[in-house]
């Protein structure tokens, strides 16, 4: 009689946590549902992992894609690559950029990918979102990197876009780039993006 005095609580205790832990999730869940058409996906790529993992949120959500690119292409050489990235970090510059989005309005959410270059955002990216009012709008972050997950990239985008709602981002290593759609299917089921 002791015993079921005792652990009685303590199993009604454990009911009601993980109970309303799954409501919590639901509310969450319900609270970030987008609507793909009113959604464009960004994302710039040196070697072409991040725009794998684009194409597939592409082909998975029917959102708008824009690659960014800058004025002056990135050298194809890895090293000459590096150099013009610590330079651009070093002395805080925005490459120029070509793309142009004329009609941001129409987005409510930005899916925003970049490689990961020395543990940050790519200048690119950088640049692509220091151009716009992106107050109000969501924004989930992806990235592709070789092993530093995504680093200090989501800060970044928090300082350069402090005004928008931040969701929860997908780090793809860039060698899985290729074989990365469950993973990419699950965050963006997890986060609420629906197909119409
Ligand atoms: C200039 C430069 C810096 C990089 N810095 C990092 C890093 O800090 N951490 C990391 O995990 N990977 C780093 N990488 C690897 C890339 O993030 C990774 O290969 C990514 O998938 C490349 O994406 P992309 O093919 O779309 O350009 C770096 C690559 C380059 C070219």
């Amino acid at each position: 009689m002791n015993i079921i005095k005792f652990l009685l609580p303590a199993f009604l205790a454990v009911l009601v946590a993980c109970t309303s832990g799954n409501a919590e999730e639901k509310i969450r869940n319900n609270d970030t549902t987008i609507n793909t058409n009113r959604t464009l996906i960004v994302y710039f790529s040196w070697s072409g992992n991040t725009r794998t993992v684009a194409n597939i949120i592409h082909e998975l959500t029917s959102s708008d894609i824009m690659e960014i690119e800058s004025e002056e292409p990135y050298p194809d050489v890895y090293n000459e690559v590096v150099a013009r990235f610590q330079n651009e970090r070093d002395n805080n510059i925005l490459p120029a950029l070509r793309t142009q989005v004329e009609n941001m309005d129409a987005y409510d959410t930005l899916i925003v990918g970049t490689p990961i270059w020395g543990g940050l955002l790519s200048p690119p990216v950088k640049s692509f979102l220091a151009g716009y009012d992106l107050s109000g709008k969501k924004i989930l972050p992806f990235c592709t990197h070789g092993g530093s997950g995504t680093a200090q990239s989501v800060d970044n985008i928090r300082e350069v876009c402090p005004d928008s709602e931040i969701l929860q981002p997908l780090a793809v290593y860039g060698s899985r780039a290729e074989n990365s759609r469950n993973e990419v299917e699950e965050w963006l089921a997890e986060i609420g993006l629906i197909k119409d």
